[in-house]
């Protein structure tokens, strides 16, 4: 499974503390099944004041750090970013991290006040979506001004914002209401995603298993598998495309199902699943195809721009391929 929303870097949000809790945290979400996350640190001026650049070097440490004690999770990085009136000029500033593009827009992962929907709120979704920037709202369910109305959510969809509900909250442990909400969006076939938006190993781990054995219950396999596999997968394409990466190469794995959704492109030969070069798409490594047009990997989870200056080899030496692409 592929976790678009969870809190797994250390000491810069409300998610784990340090170093020892976050591994403790990636253990827990490998145990689980989930093999691809994208860490989501808050953004949120005033109170959580990351950026693209810090999320990307504590990203990079704690990836070194699964690689040199072999857990088997591979890491992307976004943010979750609190819809304020700072978010044009964070935006303009280039200060947000997205998922990657699909169908031309980059996906932001955007998240409401947990009270309610701040009036304006749609005409600011408006703006972005002028600017090629899709939101990907951020648990819903749990807002709650919506528990009360879902129907406030509509104009959103419509304005074509996706929708990412919590794992747990399908099956129930953000109380009835929140639960009763989700499985309305399920019902109705307006779920994006599906994250566990882990913070801690107790009350919120960073695990999804038992939110697909319900939805693959009650909606099918086939609905469980592109809610945690396979529209996460799209998403965040650009973040896994690794040669290295057996779990996205897998085409049988990732194959899209009939009727998918516009989001959904060709998942196992779609853009970024495949080890091509990103510049020129020559396959693989540039020095060995002869491709001279790749100077500097420009991908977002490459770790080779970040690592250098702070990590010391060979501890810490990323997957070859990250490599080949900055050759
Ligand atoms: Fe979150």
């Amino acid at each position: 499974m592929i976790d678009l929303h969870c809190h797994l870097l250390p000491g810069i949000d409300d998610g784990p503390t340090s170093m020892q809790e976050s591994l403790e945290l990636c253990r827990i979400a490998v145990a689980d099944g989930i093999t691809h996350a994208v860490v989501t640190p808050h953004i949120h001026p005033g109170r959580w004041g990351n950026t693209r650049a810090s999320i990307q070097r504590d990203c990079a440490a704690l990836q070194c750090e699964l690689d040199a004690l072999g857990i088997a999770l591979q890491l992307g990085f976004a943010a979750e970013v609190r819809l304020t009136d700072e978010l044009m000029g964070q935006i303009e500033r280039e200060e947000i991290p997205y998922y990657g593009e699909v169908d031309g827009y980059q996906v932001m992962l955007l998240e409401f006040p947990h009270g309610h929907v701040i009036p304006g709120s749609e005409q600011l979704v408006n703006w972005l979506m002028r600017q090629k920037i899709r939101p990907l709202i951020a648990h819903p369910e749990r807002n709650r001004q919506v528990m009360k109305n879902p129907a406030l959510l509509q104009p959103f969809i419509e304005a074509g914002c996706w929708l990412q509900i919590t794992g747990g909250a399908v099956t129930g442990h953000f109380g009835e209401r929140a639960q009763a909400v989700a499985r309305q969006l399920l019902e109705a076939d307006q779920v994006t995603a599906v994250a566990s938006d882990g913070h801690n190993s107790k009350a919120r781990p960073p695990a999804l298993q038992q939110a697909y054995a319900s939805i693959a219950s009650d909606y099918g396999e086939g609905r469980a598998q592109r809610l945690m596999n396979e529209t996460p997968a799209t998403i965040a394409a650009g973040q896994f495309d690794s040669k290295d990466d057996k779990a996205l190469s897998t085409g049988t794995r990732y194959t899209a199902s009939p009727g998918r959704r516009p989001w959904q492109k060709s998942i196992s030969g779609g853009r970024g699943l495949s080890p091509t070069c990103p510049k020129c798409g020559c396959a693989g490594n540039g020095a060995a195809s002869g491709c001279r047009r790749l100077s500097r990997c420009s991908r977002a989870t490459c770790l080779s721009s970040v690592i250098r200056p702070w990590i010391t080899p060979p501890r810490c030496v990323p997957p070859a391929v990250q490599w080949a692409w900055c050759a």
